[in-house]
Protein backbone atom coordinates (compact mmCIF):
# COMPACT_ATOMS: atom_id res chain seq x y z
CA UNK A 1 0.00 0.00 0.00
CA UNK A 2 1.42 3.53 -0.51
CA UNK A 3 2.47 5.57 2.10
CA UNK A 4 -0.52 7.84 3.58
CA UNK A 5 -2.82 7.10 1.25
CA UNK A 6 -6.12 6.78 2.85
CA UNK A 7 -8.09 3.59 2.05
CA UNK A 8 -11.27 1.63 1.94
CA UNK A 9 -11.49 -1.65 2.87
CA UNK A 10 -14.19 -3.81 0.57
CA UNK A 11 -15.89 -7.28 1.85
CA UNK A 12 -18.59 -9.21 -0.09
CA UNK A 13 -19.29 -13.01 -0.96
CA UNK A 14 -20.09 -14.12 -4.34
CA UNK A 15 -19.90 -17.76 -6.13
CA UNK A 16 -17.00 -19.16 -6.67
CA UNK A 17 -17.70 -19.44 -9.92
CA UNK A 18 -18.22 -15.54 -10.27
CA UNK A 19 -14.76 -15.43 -7.98
CA UNK A 20 -12.38 -14.26 -11.20
CA UNK A 21 -14.45 -11.66 -12.57
CA UNK A 22 -14.99 -9.77 -9.50
CA UNK A 23 -11.16 -9.82 -8.29
CA UNK A 24 -10.81 -8.90 -11.95
CA UNK A 25 -13.22 -5.90 -11.90
CA UNK A 26 -11.73 -4.95 -8.27
CA UNK A 27 -8.09 -5.03 -9.35
CA UNK A 28 -9.29 -3.01 -11.95
CA UNK A 29 -10.85 -0.60 -9.85
CA UNK A 30 -7.27 -0.05 -8.35
CA UNK A 31 -7.59 -2.49 -5.52
CA UNK A 32 -3.94 -3.07 -4.27
CA UNK A 33 -5.03 -6.57 -3.08
CA UNK A 34 -7.80 -8.85 -3.12
CA UNK A 35 -7.92 -11.74 -0.48
CA UNK A 36 -9.99 -14.66 -0.55
CA UNK A 37 -10.96 -17.02 2.02
CA UNK A 38 -13.78 -19.49 1.64
CA UNK A 39 -15.99 -20.11 4.03
CA UNK A 40 -17.10 -23.93 4.36
CA UNK A 41 -13.66 -25.25 3.05
CA UNK A 42 -13.03 -29.07 3.80
CA UNK A 43 -9.69 -31.28 2.98
CA UNK A 44 -10.32 -33.37 0.05
CA UNK A 45 -10.44 -36.76 1.93
CA UNK A 46 -13.74 -35.22 3.88
CA UNK A 47 -12.45 -34.92 7.22
CA UNK A 48 -10.61 -32.39 9.59
CA UNK A 49 -11.07 -29.20 9.72
CA UNK A 50 -11.44 -26.18 7.77
CA UNK A 51 -8.38 -25.21 5.93
CA UNK A 52 -6.49 -22.62 4.42
CA UNK A 53 -8.27 -20.90 1.09
CA UNK A 54 -4.51 -20.15 -0.14
CA UNK A 55 -3.57 -22.67 -2.66
CA UNK A 56 -0.07 -22.63 -1.60
CA UNK A 57 -0.52 -23.92 1.83
CA UNK A 58 -2.56 -27.15 0.10
CA UNK A 59 -1.28 -30.06 0.74
CA UNK A 60 -2.30 -33.00 -2.27
CA UNK A 61 -5.30 -32.20 -4.11
CA UNK A 62 -7.65 -29.53 -4.22
CA UNK A 63 -9.58 -29.14 -0.97
CA UNK A 64 -13.86 -29.00 -1.83
CA UNK A 65 -15.63 -26.17 -1.08
CA UNK A 66 -18.68 -26.67 -0.13
CA UNK A 67 -20.55 -23.74 0.36
CA UNK A 68 -19.68 -22.82 -3.58
CA UNK A 69 -18.67 -19.50 -2.16
CA UNK A 70 -15.79 -17.32 -1.51
CA UNK A 71 -15.58 -14.09 0.75
CA UNK A 72 -13.99 -11.36 -1.06
CA UNK A 73 -11.87 -8.09 0.93
CA UNK A 74 -10.44 -5.87 -1.08
CA UNK A 75 -8.56 -2.85 -0.29
CA UNK A 76 -9.18 0.19 -2.77
CA UNK A 77 -7.83 3.88 -2.20
CA UNK A 78 -10.66 6.41 -0.79
CA UNK A 79 -11.64 7.57 -4.54
CA UNK A 80 -12.95 3.96 -4.94
CA UNK A 81 -15.66 5.67 -3.65
CA UNK A 82 -16.70 7.46 -6.27
CA UNK A 83 -17.08 4.01 -7.98
CA UNK A 84 -19.74 2.08 -5.55
CA UNK A 85 -22.71 2.41 -7.95
CA UNK A 86 -20.83 1.06 -10.50
CA UNK A 87 -20.06 -1.99 -8.56
CA UNK A 88 -23.60 -3.00 -7.91
CA UNK A 89 -24.78 -2.52 -11.53
CA UNK A 90 -21.40 -4.85 -12.31
CA UNK A 91 -22.94 -7.01 -9.74
CA UNK A 92 -26.68 -6.43 -11.31
CA UNK A 93 -24.96 -8.03 -14.67
CA UNK A 94 -23.59 -10.48 -13.15
CA UNK A 95 -26.48 -11.52 -11.26
CA UNK A 96 -28.22 -13.00 -14.58
CA UNK A 97 -25.42 -15.46 -14.75
CA UNK A 98 -24.90 -16.24 -11.16
CA UNK A 99 -28.19 -16.19 -9.26
CA UNK A 100 -27.80 -15.56 -5.52
CA UNK A 101 -25.27 -12.65 -6.44
CA UNK A 102 -26.62 -9.79 -5.38
CA UNK A 103 -27.78 -11.66 -1.88
CA UNK A 104 -25.36 -10.82 -0.77
CA UNK A 105 -24.50 -7.27 1.12
CA UNK A 106 -21.09 -5.55 0.23
CA UNK A 107 -19.85 -3.83 2.91
CA UNK A 108 -17.18 -0.86 2.68
CA UNK A 109 -15.20 0.27 6.05
CA UNK A 110 -12.64 3.32 6.25
CA UNK A 111 -9.20 1.96 6.74
CA UNK A 112 -7.63 4.54 9.23
CA UNK A 113 -4.21 6.44 7.49
CA UNK A 114 -0.97 5.02 8.40
CA UNK A 115 2.43 4.72 6.57
CA UNK A 116 2.38 0.75 6.03
CA UNK A 117 6.02 0.57 5.43
CA UNK A 118 7.06 3.14 8.67
CA UNK A 119 4.85 0.92 10.57
CA UNK A 120 6.28 -2.51 9.84
CA UNK A 121 10.04 -0.78 9.52
CA UNK A 122 9.60 0.19 12.83
CA UNK A 123 9.18 -3.15 14.53
CA UNK A 124 12.26 -4.68 12.61
CA UNK A 125 15.34 -4.54 14.64
CA UNK A 126 18.82 -5.56 14.15
CA UNK A 127 18.85 -9.14 15.57
CA UNK A 128 21.65 -11.40 16.49
CA UNK A 129 21.89 -14.73 14.71
CA UNK A 130 24.31 -17.82 14.89
CA UNK A 131 27.34 -16.71 17.28
CA UNK A 132 28.73 -14.50 14.11
CA UNK A 133 26.10 -12.62 12.64
CA UNK A 134 24.18 -9.79 12.83
CA UNK A 135 20.88 -8.80 10.55
CA UNK A 136 20.64 -5.18 10.15
CA UNK A 137 17.60 -3.62 8.25
CA UNK A 138 19.82 -1.29 5.57
CA UNK A 139 18.00 1.85 6.73
CA UNK A 140 19.32 1.86 10.61
CA UNK A 141 22.69 2.41 11.83
CA UNK A 142 24.18 -0.98 12.79
CA UNK A 143 25.01 -1.21 16.66
CA UNK A 144 28.53 -1.67 18.12
CA UNK A 145 28.87 -5.33 17.64
CA UNK A 146 31.92 -7.76 17.06
CA UNK A 147 29.52 -9.66 14.43
CA UNK A 148 29.72 -9.90 10.92
CA UNK A 149 26.92 -7.29 9.82
CA UNK A 150 24.38 -8.08 7.45
CA UNK A 151 22.34 -5.00 5.92
CA UNK A 152 19.23 -6.42 4.28
CA UNK A 153 16.16 -4.79 2.60
CA UNK A 154 13.80 -7.13 1.73
CA UNK A 155 11.74 -4.99 -0.13
CA UNK A 156 8.46 -7.49 -0.72
CA UNK A 157 10.44 -10.50 -0.36
CA UNK A 158 10.63 -13.01 2.51
CA UNK A 159 13.81 -12.76 4.46
CA UNK A 160 14.81 -10.51 7.25
CA UNK A 161 15.87 -13.34 9.63
CA UNK A 162 13.11 -13.26 12.38
CA UNK A 163 11.37 -16.24 11.00
CA UNK A 164 12.91 -19.42 12.63
CA UNK A 165 12.87 -20.65 9.11
CA UNK A 166 15.67 -18.47 8.22
CA UNK A 167 17.49 -17.73 11.26
CA UNK A 168 17.82 -21.84 11.78
CA UNK A 169 19.09 -21.96 8.12
CA UNK A 170 21.80 -19.49 8.68
CA UNK A 171 23.02 -21.15 12.13
CA UNK A 172 23.27 -24.26 10.15
CA UNK A 173 25.06 -22.58 7.71
CA UNK A 174 27.84 -20.83 9.89
CA UNK A 175 28.29 -24.37 11.58
CA UNK A 176 29.17 -26.60 8.13
CA UNK A 177 31.36 -23.05 7.78
CA UNK A 178 33.09 -23.40 10.89
CA UNK A 179 33.66 -27.56 10.20
CA UNK A 180 34.78 -27.30 6.84
CA UNK A 181 35.78 -25.07 3.53
CA UNK A 182 32.76 -24.53 1.83
CA UNK A 183 33.41 -22.93 -1.66
CA UNK A 184 29.84 -23.09 -2.90
CA UNK A 185 26.57 -22.52 -1.56
CA UNK A 186 23.30 -23.37 -3.94
CA UNK A 187 20.18 -21.35 -2.23
CA UNK A 188 17.01 -22.59 -3.61
CA UNK A 189 14.20 -19.69 -2.95
CA UNK A 190 16.57 -17.02 -2.21
CA UNK A 191 14.09 -14.09 -1.46
CA UNK A 192 15.87 -11.18 0.04
CA UNK A 193 19.06 -12.90 -0.29
CA UNK A 194 19.75 -13.29 3.09
CA UNK A 195 20.73 -16.96 3.18
CA UNK A 196 23.61 -16.31 0.53
CA UNK A 197 24.54 -13.46 1.44
CA UNK A 198 25.15 -14.59 4.73
CA UNK A 199 26.97 -17.39 3.57
CA UNK A 200 29.25 -15.18 1.32
CA UNK A 201 29.54 -12.86 4.53
CA UNK A 202 30.49 -16.34 6.59
CA UNK A 203 33.40 -17.27 3.93
CA UNK A 204 31.52 -19.02 1.45
CA UNK A 205 33.81 -18.40 -1.73
CA UNK A 206 30.44 -18.66 -4.08
CA UNK A 207 26.73 -18.83 -4.25
CA UNK A 208 24.08 -19.08 -7.00
CA UNK A 209 20.10 -17.92 -5.53
CA UNK A 210 17.60 -19.33 -7.51
CA UNK A 211 13.90 -17.33 -7.06
CA UNK A 212 10.81 -17.68 -9.10
CA UNK A 213 9.28 -13.82 -7.85
CA UNK A 214 11.36 -11.45 -10.41
CA UNK A 215 10.87 -8.69 -7.25
CA UNK A 216 12.40 -10.50 -5.02
CA UNK A 217 15.27 -11.45 -7.53
CA UNK A 218 15.86 -7.65 -8.06
CA UNK A 219 15.71 -6.82 -4.22
CA UNK A 220 18.53 -9.75 -4.03
CA UNK A 221 20.78 -8.47 -6.23
CA UNK A 222 20.53 -4.90 -4.65
CA UNK A 223 21.10 -6.81 -1.46
CA UNK A 224 24.17 -8.57 -2.26
CA UNK A 225 25.68 -5.38 -3.66
CA UNK A 226 24.61 -3.27 -0.47
CA UNK A 227 26.74 -6.39 1.33
CA UNK A 228 29.57 -6.06 -1.09
CA UNK A 229 29.62 -9.88 -2.40
CA UNK A 230 27.71 -9.13 -6.00
CA UNK A 231 31.06 -10.15 -7.51
CA UNK A 232 30.72 -13.81 -6.12
CA UNK A 233 26.83 -14.16 -5.67
CA UNK A 234 24.93 -15.08 -9.06
CA UNK A 235 21.14 -14.82 -8.76
CA UNK A 236 18.93 -16.43 -11.05
CA UNK A 237 15.02 -17.64 -12.07
CA UNK A 238 16.61 -20.58 -13.75
CA UNK A 239 14.99 -23.47 -12.10
CA UNK A 240 16.77 -25.92 -9.95
CA UNK A 241 18.60 -28.29 -11.70
CA UNK A 242 18.96 -26.48 -15.10
CA UNK A 243 23.02 -26.71 -15.24
CA UNK A 244 24.06 -25.20 -12.09
CA UNK A 245 26.27 -28.25 -11.57
CA UNK A 246 26.91 -29.44 -7.82
CA UNK A 247 27.10 -27.61 -4.70
CA UNK A 248 28.98 -28.00 -1.13
CA UNK A 249 25.78 -26.61 0.45
CA UNK A 250 22.26 -26.62 -0.97
CA UNK A 251 20.52 -24.62 1.13
CA UNK A 252 15.49 -24.40 0.65
CA UNK A 253 13.45 -22.71 2.59
CA UNK A 254 10.36 -23.36 0.98
CA UNK A 255 7.09 -24.95 1.55
CA UNK A 256 7.14 -28.85 1.98
CA UNK A 257 4.95 -29.53 -0.91
CA UNK A 258 7.04 -27.40 -3.02
CA UNK A 259 10.52 -29.49 -1.69
CA UNK A 260 9.23 -32.62 -2.20
CA UNK A 261 8.26 -31.30 -5.89
CA UNK A 262 11.97 -30.50 -6.72
CA UNK A 263 13.34 -33.38 -4.27
CA UNK A 264 15.43 -35.25 -6.89
CA UNK A 265 17.10 -31.75 -8.77
CA UNK A 266 18.18 -30.51 -5.21
CA UNK A 267 18.99 -33.66 -4.22
CA UNK A 268 21.37 -33.70 -7.06
CA UNK A 269 23.07 -30.78 -6.39
CA UNK A 270 24.65 -31.90 -3.35
CA UNK A 271 28.59 -32.73 -4.20
CA UNK A 272 29.85 -35.92 -2.58
CA UNK A 273 30.58 -35.11 1.23
CA UNK A 274 28.45 -32.00 1.06
CA UNK A 275 25.40 -30.72 3.17
CA UNK A 276 21.67 -30.60 2.04
CA UNK A 277 19.70 -27.81 4.40
CA UNK A 278 15.84 -28.41 4.16
CA UNK A 279 13.32 -25.62 5.69
CA UNK A 280 9.94 -23.63 5.66
CA UNK A 281 8.47 -27.39 6.76
CA UNK A 282 5.45 -27.97 9.32
CA UNK A 283 6.37 -30.15 11.59
CA UNK A 284 2.68 -32.35 10.24
CA UNK A 285 4.81 -32.53 7.25
CA UNK A 286 8.38 -33.77 7.90
CA UNK A 287 7.81 -37.45 7.71
CA UNK A 288 6.93 -36.96 4.07
CA UNK A 289 9.98 -35.02 3.23
CA UNK A 290 12.38 -37.26 5.25
CA UNK A 291 11.22 -39.91 3.03
CA UNK A 292 11.81 -38.28 -0.43
CA UNK A 293 14.70 -36.89 0.56
CA UNK A 294 15.86 -40.46 1.60
CA UNK A 295 14.87 -42.10 -1.30
CA UNK A 296 16.85 -40.04 -3.14
CA UNK A 297 19.70 -41.19 -1.12
CA UNK A 298 20.95 -38.71 1.26
CA UNK A 299 20.85 -39.31 5.28
CA UNK A 300 19.37 -37.44 7.77
CA UNK A 301 22.18 -35.70 10.08
CA UNK A 302 20.18 -33.27 12.47
CA UNK A 303 17.30 -31.23 12.69
CA UNK A 304 16.17 -28.02 14.46
CA UNK A 305 12.29 -27.44 15.68
CA UNK A 306 10.65 -24.55 17.06
CA UNK A 307 6.80 -24.14 17.20
CA UNK A 308 5.45 -26.26 14.57
CA UNK A 309 8.39 -25.62 11.86
CA UNK A 310 11.17 -28.03 11.55
CA UNK A 311 14.59 -27.47 9.60
CA UNK A 312 16.57 -30.29 8.47
CA UNK A 313 19.95 -31.36 7.95
CA UNK A 314 20.98 -34.00 5.50
CA UNK A 315 24.40 -35.46 4.14
CA UNK A 316 24.71 -37.47 0.74
C1 LIG B 1 10.23 -18.82 2.59
S1 LIG B 1 10.96 -17.85 1.34
C2 LIG B 1 12.68 -18.03 1.80
C3 LIG B 1 13.51 -16.78 1.56
C4 LIG B 1 14.93 -16.87 2.12
N1 LIG B 1 15.70 -17.90 1.47
C5 LIG B 1 14.90 -17.14 3.62
O1 LIG B 1 15.34 -18.20 4.05
O2 LIG B 1 14.42 -16.27 4.37
C6 LIG B 1 10.79 -18.90 -0.06
C7 LIG B 1 11.17 -18.26 -1.38
O3 LIG B 1 11.19 -19.27 -2.37
C8 LIG B 1 10.67 -18.76 -3.57
N2 LIG B 1 10.22 -19.93 -4.35
C9 LIG B 1 9.06 -20.62 -4.24
N3 LIG B 1 9.05 -21.66 -5.11
C10 LIG B 1 10.24 -21.62 -5.76
C11 LIG B 1 10.82 -22.43 -6.79
N4 LIG B 1 10.18 -23.46 -7.31
N5 LIG B 1 12.06 -22.10 -7.24
C12 LIG B 1 12.71 -21.04 -6.73
N6 LIG B 1 12.20 -20.22 -5.78
C13 LIG B 1 10.98 -20.52 -5.29
C14 LIG B 1 9.58 -17.82 -3.11
O4 LIG B 1 9.29 -16.85 -4.10
C15 LIG B 1 10.21 -17.21 -1.87
O5 LIG B 1 10.93 -16.03 -2.17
Amino acid sequence: MAENQEWVELTVTVPVAAQDLVVDWLLEAGASGVQESYPGLFPADGEGEVISGDPSEWWGEAPKNKSGKVDLTAWLPKSYLSLENDFQGFLQRLEARFPGILAHKVSIENVPAQDWNANWKATWKPTAIGMRLMVCPSWEEPPETDRIVMRIDPGMAFGTGTHFTTASCLSLIEEIVEKTTVDSLLDVGTGSGILAIGALLLGVKRAVGIEVDLDALAEARENAVRNGVADRMTVTSAGVGSGEGQFDVVVANLVAHTIVRLAKPICQAVADGGWLILSGILAEHEETVDREIQAHGLKRHASMTEDSWVTLLYRP
